[in-house]
């Protein structure tokens, strides 16, 4: 039998991206998928999520299309259409996925991915059911030989154990995201990135929003001023948001819950509850300790060259806990299959984590990258708001600002809270990334009128010589 250069168990965006990877560098490969190809993101987190904001983006301009001078009337969201549209853009995601794959002649196996040794993996052809924990065999066995395996076996929502995760109130974020019907009213356990994008969602396209977060802000991992704004821009929108208060309980559609402040226990009625507070990755304990493979309640331990303690077994993205970020997951793939490979002779490649972009699709989007220091000494902080940048002012996006920390003349810190900052704040991501002088990136030219102007606006403010704006 002929032997593969790599089998890769689990086909989401790390997993697949390793497998491109090892094939473009002339390496033969297998991937093993029990579910679909693609992953929790172009299946239940990324494509889809993106896709319904969309929409609620869409709805949230058609509501307050008057300002533009169209008048449109009364309108509607129809639902069915809304979840048609998000699932068509997941088929063709995932169809792209699959067609990359077999375009790259990776060999795809469906079914369970067993680790027999560091050499061998057995497929239990299958496919997961739709409770996405138990399988539905079809009886075939197929033995992998490999030099490497890669386990890329991804993350599932953590639902603590004093939650009876069977009450029909409560809703995954996997089936919540697939939903057909418009829940009339939601409840979301836990204000971080995935509540607060399902609040995004939920509440443009209609529904009664609340959110229970446990901490006395949501967001609590970014700069408080851009947890103050979007929870101001979130009220705003009607959604109700209640920090400084702990969910304790669920049962039959009654949320019980403590306010931290005073200590008083409230009982809520919620019909539709959506609980996260947090990820946590798929352990596949028994198949691990027969293997030898040394991992943590977070994840499957690696080094910065992403191998095991197993020579030939490597682990990227979620399954190894570093970060729950899909782009995380597809630079640690691109670097264990350029690492398998010996792309640079025996000189392997390290995964460097310092710079991270990361995205929150709430409206308006949320972005943080770099490390904000916990010494001041020396660190000019700089935030300028978007109501003073043209091009916001003139598409009616004034909310939200850019922050800066800076010290040595050399970004150390982003933060951003306004209209598609997606889009702009790569520019910082690179300016720490390759500790640019900030004086020198004030000197290039931002095309004007443009969202990413404010970069600039910042870095001037920073260095005082601002001409386009007064605070
Ligand atoms: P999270 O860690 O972002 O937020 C969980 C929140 O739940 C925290 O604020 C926590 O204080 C709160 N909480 C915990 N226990 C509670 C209780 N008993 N009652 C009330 N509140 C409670 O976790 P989340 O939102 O589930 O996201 C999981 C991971 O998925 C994150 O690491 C995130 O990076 C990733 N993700 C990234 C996306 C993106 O890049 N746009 C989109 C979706 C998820």
């Amino acid at each position: 039998m002929n032997t593969y250069k790599a089998v890769i168990i689990g086909g989401g965006p790390s997993g697949h991206s390793a497998a491109v990877r090892i094939a473009q560098l002339g390496g033969r490969v297998a991937l093993v998928e029990r579910d679909f190809i693609g992953g929790i993101c172009t299946n239940w987190g990324c494509t889809p999520s993106k896709a319904m904001i969309e929409s609620a983006k869409v709805a949230k301009t058609v509501a307050e299309s008057g300002k533009y001078g169209v008048n449109v009337g009364d309108f509607s969201v129809d639902f069915s259409s809304v979840a048609q549209r998000r699932n068509t853009v997941v088929e063709q995601t995932r169809a792209f996925v699959t067609a990359l794959l077999k375009n790259n002649q990776v060999d795809i196996f469906q079914g369970e991915g067993e680790l027999i040794s560091a050499h061998s993996v057995c497929v239990k052809g299958g496919k997961l059911n739709s409770d996405g924990v138990t399988m539905q065999y079809d009886g075939s066995e197929t033995i992998l030989d490999t030099e490497n395996v890669i386990l890329a076996t991804g993350s599932e929502p953590l639902i603590p154990s004093f939650l009876n995760k069977d009450d029909p109130s409560i809703v995954s974020s996997n089936r919540l995201i697939s939903i057909n019907e418009r829940p009339e009213s939601l409840v979301i356990i836990g204000g971080g990135v995935i509540g607060l994008e399902f609040a995004t969602i939920f509440s443009n396209l209609g529904s009664k929003v609340t959110i229970i977060e446990f901490l006395d802000r949501v967001l609590a991992q970014m700069d408080e001023d851009i947890s103050i704004e979007i929870t101001r821009i979130m009220e705003e929108n009607g959604v109700r948001v209640l920090t400084s208060t702990k969910c304790t309980g669920i049962e039959n559609g009654v949320i019980s819950m403590e306010d931290l402040r005073s200590g008083e226990m409230i009982k809520l009625d919620a019909p539709m509850t959506l609980v996260a507070i947090g990820r946590a990755a798929v352990l596949k304990e028994e198949m691990y300790e027969k293997a030898g493979i040394v991992f943590t309640r977070k994840g499957i331990e690696v080094d910065e060259f992403l191998r095991t303690n197993v020579p030939g077994v490597w682990a990227i993205g979620d399954a190894t806990g570093r970060s729950i970020l899909a782009h995380v997951g597809i630079q640690q793939g691109i670097i264990a299959a350029e690492n398998i490979m010996r792309l640079n002779d025996e000189r392997l490649r390290e995964m460097d984590y310092s710079v991270i972009p990361a995205v929150i699709y709430t409206l308006p989007e949320i972005v943080g990258v770099g490390t904000i220091p916990e010494d001041y000494h020396g660190v000019t902080v700089t935030k300028v708001p978007f109501a003073v940048n043209l091009r916001a002012g003139i598409e009616n996006y004034p909310d939200g600002f850019v922050k800066m920390w800076i010290k040595d003349n050399t970004l150390l810190a982003a933060q951003a809270i306004g209209h598609n900052v997606s889009e702009i704040m790569q520019e910082a991501a690179n300016m720490i990334a390759l500790k640019t002088d900030i004086q020198a990136v004030s000197e290039i030219i931002h095309a004007h009128p443009t969202y990413a102007e404010i970069i600039r606006s910042t870095l001037d403010q920073a260095l005082g010589k601002a001409v386009d704006f007064y605070l």
